[in-house]
């Protein structure tokens, strides 16, 4: 099923996640239901604190050619780690938890990561461009932190200057 996502500046979107160390039902439950949830709201990643479980589970899949997200391109990554990381990029991001905004921010270009699958098998991963700009945006929110910290000071009081007029009170 889906769940409602945490849109900014909902504090519970600053929690930091858990390490999952139960790779059970109630794991395998979230995942889907954070899969169904990004496909829903359609977007290309999520973290499990966008749906207000503090634990480090993310889901990714990033739109083909013809702009499908089929189910075999589901990338499920449980407690990520970067383990290398090479190179600059700075990549147009958005987030689901903060609709309507694109903002350039500065990633590493290539990583190598670690983590481990819904059965708790581990794996390495090597990403580089858009995957790995979204592991790393994702990652953030397992550390409690959105894109929008990543700016500058100038283009952040333009972010809530636009978020403020586009969402009158
Ligand atoms: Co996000």
């Amino acid at each position: 099923m889906t769940h409602p996502i945490l849109i900014w500046p909902d504090k519970r979107l600053k929690k930091p996640s858990a390490r999952v160390v139960r790779f059970d039902a109630d794991l395998h439950t979230l995942l889907d239901d954070m899969n169904e949830t990004m496909l829903q709201a359609g977007g290309v990643g999520l973290a499990a604190i966008q749906i207000g479980q503090p634990v480090a589970a993310l889901v990714i899949n990033l739109p083909d050619e013809e702009g499908n997200q089929p189910p075999e391109n589901l990338l499920e990554v449980i407690n990520p780690e970067i383990l290398e990381s090479k190179d600059e990029i700075l990549w147009e991001e958005g987030c689901l938890s903060v609709p309507e905004y694109y903002e350039e921010v500065k990633r590493h270009g290539w990583i190598k990561l670690g983590f481990n699958d819904r059965h708790g098998e581990a794996h390495t991963l090597e990403a580089e461009g858009f995957l790995a700009v979204a592991i790393q945006h994702e990652m953030d929110h397992l550390s409690g932190k959105l894109f929008i910290e990543r700016l500058s000071m100038l283009k952040r009081k333009k972010f809530e200057k636009e978020w403020r007029r586009s969402r009158p009170r």
